[in-house]
């Protein structure tokens, strides 16, 4: 990918007018356009663009990720560079990407092996308890985003946008883009929905923000679909979710999450869109896969959709170790001798 000036100079990304330097409502009706435009193109215009100029926005992102802006480089203290949203998209059709979802430090630091990690919303049911991912807020996302920032050192940091924070109004979805860049020190955002979300990939995309968008199971649109069922199993509902893969391709997105729907469906999206598609419950002709790391190592028992895979059963493991040390307090077996000063 090239990232020389004069192909920042031809990005659309960098050569519109800033839409901060609008009053507030000229802004907006000039965003509103923009976006609109963005939609209508969607359904006829995107089909005859060159792959060319579908890459130019998110070449400029993978620019200002690279360079640092100043070209200079993390300064002192600054958080060092690991992998970037360009190596990631590189890997697209070469190499499958490995996507773990991360919460705290203690886990990052055994999980910083994959190419992304995912500061999920799950935290919201794994980390909190909730029943669903709707409870969990900003501060709350920032605050398991910057455990695993302390901890990583090679992998992509993605945080996931919690739900309240950006549908229906795109300037407060910028506002809270920018709080988990800022305070936690993420690399990129991860966004629920497709058309009904446009203006908000759009204004986060448009702060030179990395975005990937996520389809099929939104879990923080569970209310609305009442059920965890496969979804895009009708036609309407899967061209409809084929369409909003090539949106967020064409708005700049640098990948695709796909949850829970049949392999055929995210195969025809991996096949139509230039950007990585990774999957969850989503088969395997994707670019690659992403599991809830508690739910890969065991350590979750209740959640057994057909599509996880657990490796170890590390609830077995931890209660076994949890009741012999209990046994050994209360038997006075712990501590020996050699554990004592
Ligand atoms: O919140 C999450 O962990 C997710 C993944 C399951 C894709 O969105």
């Amino acid at each position: 990918l090239k990232s020389n000036n004069t192909d920042l100079a031809a990005s659309s990304a960098l050569t519109r007018p800033a839409l901060g330097a609008l009053p507030p409502e000229k802004a907006e009706r000039a965003q509103s356009q923009k976006v609109r435009r963005a939609s209508e193109s969607a359904g006829g215009a995107i089909r005859d663009e060159t792959r060319k100029d579908r890459g130019s926005r998110a070449e400029a992102l993978q620019f200002h990720c690279h360079n640092n802006h100043t070209g200079r480089g993390p300064g002192k203290g600054e958080q060092k560079m690991s992998k970037t949203v360009n190596d990631i998209m590189q890997m697209k059709s070469k190499e499958k990407i490995t996507v773990l979802t991360g919460y705290d430090s203690t886990m990052t630091t055994l999980c910083d092996k994959a190419d992304v990690i995912l500061v999920g919303d799950s935290a919201s049911n794994v980390m909190a308890g909730h029943k669903t991912t709707l409870p969990i807020t900003l501060d709350e996302m920032i605050y398991h985003a910057s455990s695993v920032m302390r901890a990583i050192e090679r992998a992509l940091v993605i945080v996931d946008l919690p739900f309240g924070t950006y549908q229906g109004n795109s300037i407060e979805a910028l506002n809270s883009a920018i709080r988990i860049m800022k305070e936690s020190g993420a690399n990129a955002i991860k966004m629920e929905g497709g058309e009904e979300i446009l203006e908000s990939v759009d204004r986060v995309l448009s702060a030179g923000i990395p975005v990937i968008g996520h389809l099929g199971l939104t879990p923080q649109s569970i209310y609305k679909f009442g059920t965890y069922t496969v979804r895009a199993q009708e036609n309407k509902e899967a061209k409809r979710l084929i369409e909003d893969a090539k949106l967020l391709d064409k708005l700049g997105c640098f990948g695709i999450v796909l949850e829970k729907i049949p392999a055929s469906v995210s195969k025809k999206v991996t096949n139509a869109i230039n950007i990585p598609v990774i999957g969850i419950g989503a088969g395997s002709d994707v670019d690659g896969q992403v599991l809830v790391t508690h739910d890969l190592v065991g350590l979750s028992t209740e959640f057994n959709p057909r599509f996880l895979r657990r490796y170890v059963d590390l609830n077995d493991i931890m209660s076994k170790a949890i009741k012999s040390y209990i046994k050994d307090v209360k038997n006075l077996n712990f501590p020996n001798k050699n554990e004592q000063y």
